[in-house]
């Protein structure tokens, strides 16, 4: 009794010693009265009588106790519980719209075979400019204004700084994958932030073309809108690709009809091309032997675009009641 601490508890004890199979209650059932001497009979049903009373009585007032307080006799010494309250459950955190995009991607070009890698946020002007074949005195430079701190370094302008250093590190052939974060001096409007992520891509191996090129991003967007899209390529110009290309996504945000986000009805999302051969020479690839391809993905505009997202500040703003429309596992 001393243990029990809520009404149901007690009721617990009741059936354990008085319900129908309880062990008071079938006391008189198990014992064998004919090896009782008369005498002993009539003692063990005095007993048993004042058990049965003694039993209930104590019984009765600890259900009555738990009633007025709450709780059982355990329960006077403490406060009071009620289990019959709805409990207070653990919200589950979700998972952001650029990570659910960024897992999607990787499980994509993994079952193409390509290798998953990062580079550092923080880069060298080297990899970030020079071996990309963007010298200091090149106007492409003004293309991508960033954040260069007191020690020559600076915040990475774009994936593409990482394409040399994984020449370097995994020679040819190579696929592989590098998303990442990065970050632009930029006026903001609804598509373009200061920090934003892109998914670069790169491949290298013997008798690269176009052809190559076009077919994974066709599988590519095939495979993360599940529908038809509407795309169009154009020639683009960064030093580091020849040719080089656009490849622009009709905006599904406003079906190409024209919208803030998008402005003209289309959405640059993947700019690509083919290695430039002296990228392949920086990161110590015989360029007779191998060629490639690379695109620089724009990972924040494709989230947008698959969760009809109109406003890119919305991404990094740190508001939860956004942030919780998005699921939590995958
Ligand atoms: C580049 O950054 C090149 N490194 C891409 C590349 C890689 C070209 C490999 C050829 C070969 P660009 O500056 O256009 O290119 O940016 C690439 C994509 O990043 C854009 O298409 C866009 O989707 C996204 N992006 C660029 N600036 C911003 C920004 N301020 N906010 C959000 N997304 C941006």
């Amino acid at each position: 009794m001393a243990a029990a601490a809520s009404a149901q508890a007690v009721e617990e004890v009741r059936i354990k010693y008085l319900g129908r199979k309880g062990s008071i209650t079938t006391l008189a059932k198990n014992t064998d009265f004919s090896k009782l001497s008369p005498d002993e009979k009539r003692d063990f049903g005095k007993q048993l009588n004042e058990l049965k009373t003694l039993a209930t009585e104590q019984i009765g007032a600890a259900a009555a106790a738990a009633k007025s307080s709450g709780g059982g006799a355990a329960a006077k010494k403490g406060p009071a519980v009620d289990l019959t309250l709805p409990g207070t459950g653990h919200s589950l955190g979700s998972l952001h719209p650029i990570t659910l995009v960024q897992m999607e991607l990787e499980d994509i070009f993994q079952g193409m075979g390509f290798m998953v890698l990062t580079g550092p946020d923080v880069e060298t002007e080297h990899y970030n400019f020079d071996a990309l074949n963007i010298p200091g005195d090149h106007p492409a430079r003004d293309m991508q204004d960033t954040f260069w701190l007191k020690n020559g370094m600076l915040l990475k302008t774009h994936t593409s700084a990482n394409q040399v250093r994984t020449l370097e590190r995994f020679g040819a052939p190579l696929r592989a994958i590098f998303p990442g974060r990065c970050f632009r001096y930029e006026a903001m409007d609804p598509s373009h932030e200061t920090t934003f992520y892109q998914c670069e891509g790169l491949v290298v191996d013997r008798d690269i073309s176009v052809a190559n090129l076009i077919a994974v991003m066709k599988a590519l967007l095939g495979e993360i809108f599940h529908r038809d899209v509407t795309v169009r390529l154009r020639p683009g110009y960064f030093p580091f690709v020849e040719p080089g290309f656009e490849l622009d996504l009709q905006c599904l945000l406003c079906g190409g009809e024209k919208c803030s986000t998008c402005g003209d009805g289309w959405i640059e999302l993947i700019p690509c091309g083919l290695v430039h051969p002296r990228v392949l020479e920086f990161g110590g690839i015989d360029t007779n032997e191998y060629s490639g391809f690379a695109f620089g993905l724009g990972l924040t505009r494709l989230a947008m675009m698959k969760y009809g997202i109109h406003d890119i500040r919305r991404l990094n703003a740190g508001d939860i009641r956004f942030c919780e429309q998005f699921p939590a596992a995958v």
